[in-house]
């Protein structure tokens, strides 16, 4: 899996843990979200460019740098939502779209239902935020619309990965890098990812 980065250390290892167990509620499974999604922006962020900038400090001028590349962070809504927080605090310039998505649960293929998405796609680094990604069918749909909307740089950042969705994100999209805190073992009968966390739409907002 050449596309694939594993974002791991011992904070995510066991906030993933409060976001398995079934017994967490709402407001820590999304304080453990928020937390993993600042340690995949700081990853994400060793990929970004910078330029130079003169800053005048109280006592002289110095070398500063500042980020040359607009950011668009694009939540696939819903879960993706519990991630945007935490990028936009460690990158507060971003732009933020959105595309809504909705996984048919017999034939578990991507619905869509909302686009909206900034100006100059083209020359910005974009960076598609949900955490699951299961089949790979609602990651690869994003992408497909992100392209044809001229973005060229383009990221995924999830927290469970399955690898079925990883090779269908190789498959469809080889150029798109995908960082991700766990790859699990793969997807159940209902096209689940186990062991999972559920369904992190629900265990986010509480509809289960
Ligand atoms: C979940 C998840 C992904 C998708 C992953 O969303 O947030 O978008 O499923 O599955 P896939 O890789 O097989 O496409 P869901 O469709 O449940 O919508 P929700 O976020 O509104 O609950
Ligand atoms: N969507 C989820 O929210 N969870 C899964 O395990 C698979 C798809």
């Amino acid at each position: 899996m050449k596309n694939l980065i594993i974002v791991d250390n011992p904070l995510i290892k066991r906030d993933l843990t409060y976001l398995r167990d079934k017994e967490t509620r709402e407001y820590q499974f999304r304080l453990a979200l928020r937390r993993i999604a600042y340690c995949l922006a700081i990853e994400i962020s060793n990929s970004f460019n910078l330029e130079e900038s003169e800053v005048e400090t109280p006592l002289e001028i110095t070398t500063g740098y500042k980020l040359n590349q607009q950011i668009v962070l694009v939540p696939v809504l819903r879960a993706g939502l519990s991630l945007v927080n935490s990028f936009i605090e460690m990158i507060p310039q971003a732009k933020v779209g959105h595309i809504g998505l909705q996984r048919d649960e017999k034939t578990l293929l991507p619905i869509d239902y909302y686009y909206k998405t900034p100006k100059n796609m083209d020359i910005s680094k974009v960076i598609v935020l949900d955490p699951m990604l299961a089949t790979g069918g609602s990651a690869s749909a994003a992408f497909t619309y992100l392209k044809n909307r001229g973005a060229k740089d383009c990221t995924l950042a999830c927290l469970i990965a399955a690898p079925e969705g990883v090779k269908k994100m190789e498959l469809d999209h080889p150029d798109v890098p995908v960082y991700t805190a766990t790859l699990d073992r793969g997807l159940n009968e209902n096209g689940y990812i186990v062991p999972g966390l559920g369904d992190a739409g629900d265990r986010t907002f509480g509809t289960l």
